[in-house]
């Protein structure tokens, strides 16, 4: 693999800036990752202004960084998250990357920030026919994966995304943002039969799927919780979002034959989703692909991951000319 093509990929959609080198399909020869949590935190969520700012400042330096680690100086192929995120966000590192496609001569790819978490569970071992769960602060998609670049959008939330149910409810019981670790943590220690939460559009008989009448039980029952209650509150909780996300998923493959499930992006770190998705796969007989921890969050690996499979399948790089879209859809 001397000569394989290598990728400078960078992802500013959000609050984490992060810049990855890949080599060929399964050497991430550096991946940096710099979050601007505790700048957001006093805000209890993430203010645009402040995230494109910064993501301003930290680009250059990790840039240069993230090349001396590799050991590169020229990379064959440039990338960036165009969409779906904040717009003043996904702009510092789409001009950034467009830059250096010029200086560098070199082919730009703008990549939809949701392929990336969708593929990621398959770095390193090839890309399945698959249903995906892409359970982030921003989406809860599930969608059939027939292949690189084929995708069918099944269902999604029809109000909060899974994470934003997550930082929504920590928020609510007085926790830090973001609220999914807290609440990861505390559920770990706590009973998750004690508060008995609605398992919402679990028997819809369709593919999404809604988290905000769930919030609302949580709030419900705030004025009659002690502090001696919050780590079974959160476990409760945190059994009912697992509990629907992981029976529809399980569904849609059975009911779509598919072998293989792929689940990724922030909330798929979760301890509980991740050990309850591994049992009920291995009762019904399923493959699980979990993303590694590393490339569940936002990072620039699974960005440089689906550029390198566009490159290495002769896709057309992206015309400078295309701007970053918000509202990026994936199917
Ligand atoms: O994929 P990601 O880093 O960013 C988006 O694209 O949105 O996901 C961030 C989300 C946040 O809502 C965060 O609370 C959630 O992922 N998250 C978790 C855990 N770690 C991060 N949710 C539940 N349990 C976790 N351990
Ligand atoms: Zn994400």
């Amino acid at each position: 693999m001397a000569d394989a093509a290598r990728i400078l990929a960078i992802e500013t959609s959000c609050d984490e800036t992060a810049v990855a080198v890949l080599r060929g399909r399964d050497e991430l020869l550096s991946s940096l990752v710099s979050s601007q949590i505790d700048l957001h935190r006093k805000y209890g969520g993430v203010v645009p202004e402040v995230a494109s700012r910064n993501h301003l400042g930290m680009l250059a330096p990790m840039v240069e960084q993230a090349l001396e680690q590799s050991g590169v100086s020229k990379p064959e192929a440039v990338a960036a998250t165009t969409g779906p995120g904040l717009a003043s966000a996904l702009m510092v590192g789409a001009g950034y990357a467009k830059g250096l496609a010029i200086a560098l001569n070199i082919p730009y790819y703008g990549i939809n920030h949701l392929e990336g978490h969708l593929l990621s569970p398959f770095f390193g071992s090839g890309v399945e026919p698959s249903i995906g769960l892409v359970v982030s602060g921003g989406h809860t998609l599930l969608l059939e994966v027939r292949g690189v670049g084929d995708y069918r959008l099944l269902g999604g939330t029809v109000d909060d995304a899974a994470g934003e149910a997550f930082d929504k409810v920590a928020k609510m019981l007085g926790l830090d943002y973001p609220g999914g670790p807290e609440i990861d943590r505390r559920a770990e220690q706590g009973n998750p039969a004690r508060f008995d939460l609605p398992r919402s559009m679990l028997r819809s008989g369709d593919w999404k799927f809604s988290f905000s009448g769930l919030k609302t039980a949580v709030r419900y029952l705030l004025p009659e919780l002690s502090s001696a209650d919050l780590t079974d509150i959160c476990a409760s909780f945190q059994a009912a979002v697992v509990e629907v996300l992981v029976t529809k998923t399980i569904r849609a493959a059975r009911e779509l034959n598919y072998q293989v499930i792929g689940v990724s992006g922030g909330v798929s770190c979760n301890r509980g989703l991740r050990r309850e998705f591994e049992k009920a796969c291995a009762r019904a007989k399923i493959e699980l692909r979990l993303a590694q921890a590393s490339l569940t969050t936002d990072n620039a690996g699974m960005i440089a991951m689906v550029a390198m499979e566009k490159y290495l399948a002769g896709v057309e790089d992206t015309p400078l000319h295309v701007e970053i879209d918000p509202q990026l859809k994936l199917a």
